[in-house]
């Protein structure tokens, strides 16, 4: 059986570094490479690790030449600083990496967005995935995933002190998060990162959206 490569950006995130040993531990990918922009401290044969500059992605478009990709980048305001560098990070450097792989002939590409994402949004941050979400759907990939998380819950190396105080009331009150309300439910990111991993075996052709509450059966 011919098996495929996998590329992952923000590998060195909640979601992404599940989903990088996702990839790496399961059977369908031969290759894994990863673009970074610092060392991920770990090897595996399968990884290929890449460091590259993110705002000059096109100067190694051979990267790009891969079967399935993940991207899971993102910032926080806090961290970005700026609108403008957040967005940058949010949505240009995806949409760049989703432009290169289409070119170099890529098959599949899934991206973390987030629940709420509205380009219409008068809400920054809804907005910035909305509009992020519009972007990826014009490129040309014969299957497009995108997945809409809610509250993410999972250990981080960074302390968020807005993020920790949602994730302690959201656990305490999950069981108001029934019926219509499921969507709302915080999810782990690593529930996050199989659901893409089990999308991307998937045959489905077109563009799918994932709600909060479908990652979480997928990702179960
Ligand atoms: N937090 C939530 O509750 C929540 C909810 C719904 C959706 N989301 C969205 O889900 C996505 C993934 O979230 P996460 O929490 O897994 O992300 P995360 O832990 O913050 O990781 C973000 C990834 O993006 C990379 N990155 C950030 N700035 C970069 C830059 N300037 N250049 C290159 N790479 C950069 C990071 O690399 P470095 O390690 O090098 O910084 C890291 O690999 C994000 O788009 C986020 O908006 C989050």
């Amino acid at each position: 059986m011919t098996r495929k490569t996998a590329l992952i950006a923000g590998s060195t995130g909640l979601i992404g570094r599940e989903l990088l040993q996702d990839l790496l531990d399961g059977k369908e990918y031969d290759n894994v490479v990863a673009i970074v922009r610092r060392p991920l401290g770990i090897q595996h044969r399968k990884l290929e690790e890449k460091i590259v500059d993110f705002d000059k992605l096109g100067e190694d478009n051979d990267i790009f030449a891969v079967d399935d990709v993940f991207c899971c980048l993102g910032t926080t305001i806090k961290k970005a600083k700026t609108k403008e560098a957040m967005w940058k990070i949010d949505v240009d450097y995806p949409v760049a990496i989703a432009k290169l792989a289409s070119s170099k002939g890529a098959k599949k590409f899934l991206l973390v967005s987030s629940m709420n994402a509205d380009p219409h949004s008068q809400i920054f941050y809804s907005k910035m995935k909305g509009r992020l979400e519009e972007k990826i759907k014009k490129i040309p990939f014969e299957s497009v995933a995108i997945f809409r998380p809610s509250l993410l819950l999972g250990e981080r190396q960074e302390f968020r002190l807005g993020e920790r105080t949602a994730a302690a009331i959201f656990t305490k009150v999950s069981f108001l998060f029934a019926g219509p309300f499921k969507k709302y439910k915080a999810i782990e990111g690593k529930t996050v990162a199989s659901a893409m991993y089990k999308a991307a075996q998937q045959a489905k052709s077109g563009i799918t959206v994932y709600p909060s509450e479908q990652i979480q059966e997928l990702g179960s």
